[in-house]
């Protein structure tokens, strides 16, 4: 199993290319199952999670082609509406092919994901909201197994918190349905946004798109399109905490400073200094040292849960003490204990941990369980003196390309050793 390796305390100076966001591109990658057509995407991050999502697909009978950052997908016909447990279980956005499914083809059997290394994570909004759209679903033998008579048919869905899934899953599934549906409490994020544009694109009338309230007329039939998916705003945040932890001076070539929000506010306040650029946007720390600040995960505009990590890896040498409270996840913490073992000082009390900046982070052999729980590591051992190993590699491909290549060029010293 590959490893990263870091000897940390060289600032960053240089530039980085920010790919197409991870979290859109599974869900519009899942669009393909609701026409005939070609869909053809650009922009598309080379990433394990996006290898999974095409070979979910390619198993449903959708042609894949892929070149570079284009993918071309066309779902003639759907040979299998089964999505099986061994690819569920392996990334638990393939539960987004529910709601296409169900919406083209009148069924759909999809493995229920199961345990998560971050909480338990529930599909029961997901169900609820097609079941208020006509499907039966029954779950047996670790499947949902839903069914529906005819097209499915417009409803209200008010959800109960806020879910990205199954506000993506509804969107899908409505914009096939007979009649009008409303999404109450709908999932606000800019990947949820991106679906709703490419899904307007495909011929779907929605409404209230970046609301919580958002409106779809449903359409007999979707048509094929050309989507360019939009930049990733959790890399972008995790280079410009990058900066933030290690010092320098960076350009995240096709970031955007407007998808930020809240992480942009907060390396700001901690001692940042960002600013929009003609290509993307720059983030600054030289000759100031970061300042404690306090964060509270919340959905979209919030702080986002997908970017905690990374802050916490920097709020663990900043000057003074910072409150992190996690909202969305609960064990969304597996980083703690491995800072830790670097040097770091945290004290967990349920949903918030309370860090106390320390001088400095030594270099240890450590390993996380989840993606961006990796990544603060990585963040941390290019602050820390010394060399740290990041076991687990797959964690971060799963989401990050090219992680070391990209730090590399802005003069980190880190690589990927095999084996
Ligand atoms: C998506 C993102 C993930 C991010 C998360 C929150 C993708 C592929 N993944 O995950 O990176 O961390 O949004 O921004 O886009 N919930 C229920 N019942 C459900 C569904 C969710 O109770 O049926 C709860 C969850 O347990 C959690 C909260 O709702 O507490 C938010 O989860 P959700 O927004 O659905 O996360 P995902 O879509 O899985």
């Amino acid at each position: 199993m590959d490893r990263i390796v870091i000897r940390g305390g060289v600032p960053l100076n240089g530039s980085i290319i920010i790919g197409g966001a991870k979290n859109a591109a599974l869900p519009l990658l899942a669009t393909a199952l609701l026409t005939a057509d070609p869909v053809r995407f650009t922009n598309v991050p080379r990433l394990a999670d996006i290898d999974t999502m095409a070979n979910l697909l390619a198993q449903h009978g959708v042609s894949v082609e892929r070149d570079g950052a284009n993918a071309t997908l066309t779902a003639a016909t759907i040979t299998s509406t089964t999505a099986p447990y061994d690819l569920v279980r392996r990334m638990r956005a393939s539960v987004l092919v529910l709601g296409p499914l169900v919406a083209r083809c009148g069924e759909a059997i999809v493995s229920l994901p199961g345990g998560c290394a971050i909480g338990t994570r529930p599909v029961d909004l997901h169900i609820e909201g097609l079941k208020a759209l006509g499907a039966e679903i029954e779950i047996d033998g670790g499947y949902m197994k839903a069914k529906a008579k005819g097209r499915l048919r417009g409803a209200t869905i008010r959800f109960p918190v806020v879910s990205v899934g199954a506000t993506e899953n509804l969107l899908m599934a409505a914009s096939l349905a007979d009649g009008v549906t409303v999404l109450e409490n709908a999932a606000r994020e800019p990947e949820v946004v991106d679906l709703a544009n490419c899904l307007v694109a495909m011929g779907a009338r929605i409404e209230g798109i970046g609301t919580d309230r958002v409106t779809i007329e449903g359409q007999e039939r979707l048509f094929g399109c050309d989507y360019r998916i939009m930049p990733d705003r959790i890399e972008t945040g995790t280079y410009a905490a990058a900066v933030a932890i290690a010092g320098g001076d960076v350009e995240l070539i096709d970031g955007r400073l407007s998808l930020l929000g809240s992480v942009c506010e907060k390396l700001h306040e901690a001692g940042c200094d960002i600013s929009e650029t003609p290509n993307g946007l720059r983030i600054r720390r030289n000759g100031v040292s970061v300042r404690g600040v306090d964060v509270m995960t919340a959905p979209y505009p919030g702080f986002p849960t997908d970017m905690q990590a990374q802050l916490m890896a920097v709020m663990s040498v900043a000057e003074g003490a910072s409150m992190i409270t996690e909202t969305i996840f609960e064990n969304r913490f597996m980083h703690v204990p491995e800072l830790a073992r670097m040097g770091a000082s945290i004290t967990v009390h349920g949903a918030s941990a309370l860090i106390r900046g320390v001088k400095e982070l030594k270099g240890a052999p450590v390993m996380a369980t989840d993606l961006r729980a990796s990544v603060s590591l990585v963040l941390a051992g290019l602050a820390a003196s010394g060399e740290t190993i990041v076991n687990r590699v797959y964690h971060l491909d799963r989401g990050y390309e090219r992680l070391e290549e990209k730090l590399a060029a802005c003069g980190a010293r880190i690589e990927r050793a095999a084996g």
